[in-house]
């Protein structure tokens, strides 16, 4: 299930989330590793900024390998130790553990020079919807008791799970807000399913991706649909060309372009056009520079409105 993020939810969670980050050492930051930038909500290394920070790339069996390799490096160019999973399979969850005691490792040592015999390192995992919060607990503890499903912030009655004898986990994710303010942002939750498809009827989606597809890599289109285009043709002939061939018609003969969005978003959701990371460091940083060259273009637009209004 997805959940519609309002201003008023999010102060709650925000708060929700504040309450809870006081009480842990380690937050485990969870990112879909085929979107690390636009999974990332960026409240939270403010609101987590005193506390031990991993982060998890998680669904790694999606994205494509190179890529997950420069955004490691990014993210522990930032600081943070980063740990790769797949959450489903389990693979990379153990490491987890590893990490935050390696973060903690003089802390504890300080704190057991002073005479403490036991030093506990409580977590806790943090992340937007759908990113696999639910899985990643579940396969951590090992049985099925974290409760999937959405619920912003954390339950009330804390309860903590004990992974290891010194190492416990806040029993219920802390669910972070994604960000909407970008467009391509907003386009790549859309993609990877974290936010709910109604925000973009399917077609629209399906020609959005396309587009993106084209930079990222066009050829995983040609393969798994076994036709040729262009780069310069429009994404959506390219719709209704996979339409074509997959046999997708509506009365008329014409092409079903609805059926066949819904069913490319599906595949690439499911990993059927292959490892697939639709962002990197750089892209980041482009869309970043565009962004403001765009701001100041619109400041200097307004400036000489305001300048030749005045000399009216
Ligand atoms: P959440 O608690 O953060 O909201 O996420 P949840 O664990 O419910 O996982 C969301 C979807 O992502 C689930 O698919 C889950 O199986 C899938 N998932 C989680 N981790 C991984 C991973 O490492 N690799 C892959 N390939 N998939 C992963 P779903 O049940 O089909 O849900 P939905 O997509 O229909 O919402």
């Amino acid at each position: 299930m997805n959940i519609q993020w309002y201003p008023g939810h999010m102060t709650k969670t925000r708060r929700m989330m504040q309450e809870n980050i006081s009480l842990v050492d380690v937050v485990i930051e969870l990112l879909d590793a085929r979107i690390p930038y636009s999974s990332k909500n960026p409240d939270i290394d403010e609101l987590a900024k005193n506390k031990y920070r991993i982060v998890v790339m998680n669904k790694c069996d999606l994205a494509d390998e190179k890529s997950t390799a420069i955004w490691t490096k990014y993210f522990e160019e930032k600081g943070f130790k980063v740990v790769l999973v797949n959450a489903i399979k389990g693979t990379g969850i153990s490491e987890v553990t590893n990490a935050a005691k390696e973060l903690m490792k003089e802390k504890i040592e300080k704190q057991k020079a002073r005479g403490r015999i036991f030093v506990p390192i409580r977590s806790m995992i943090a992340g937007i919807p759908n990113v696999g919060k639910s899985t990643f607990i579940n396969k951590y503890v090992g049985k099925t008791t974290a409760k999937t499903g959405d619920k912003p912030g954390v339950t009330r009655g804390k309860q903590w799970i004990r992974i290891k004898k010194d190492f416990e986990l806040l029993d219920t994710p802390g669910i972070l807000w994604p960000k909407f303010e970008d467009k391509e942002v907003g386009l790549k939750l859309a993609f990877t399913g974290a936010i709910n498809d109604d925000i973009l009827d399917i077609q629209t989606m399906g020609v959005e991706f396309i587009n993106l597809m084209m930079s990222v890599d066009a050829d995983c289109i040609r393969k798994r649909y076994n036709i040729e285009f262009d780069s310069i043709d429009e994404p959506h002939e390219i719709l209704a060309k996979i339409g074509e061939k997959r046999g997708f018609k509506i009365r008329g003969g014409e092409v079903d372009l609805e059926r066949t969005a819904k069913i490319l978003m599906d595949e690439f959701r499911g990993g059927k056009l292959g490892k697939i990371t639709l962002e990197l460091p750089e892209d980041i940083k482009n869309m970043n520079e565009r962004k403001a060259e765009e701001e100041k273009a619109k400041k200097e637009a307004d400036y000489k409105r305001k300048q030749e209004f005045k000399k009216k």
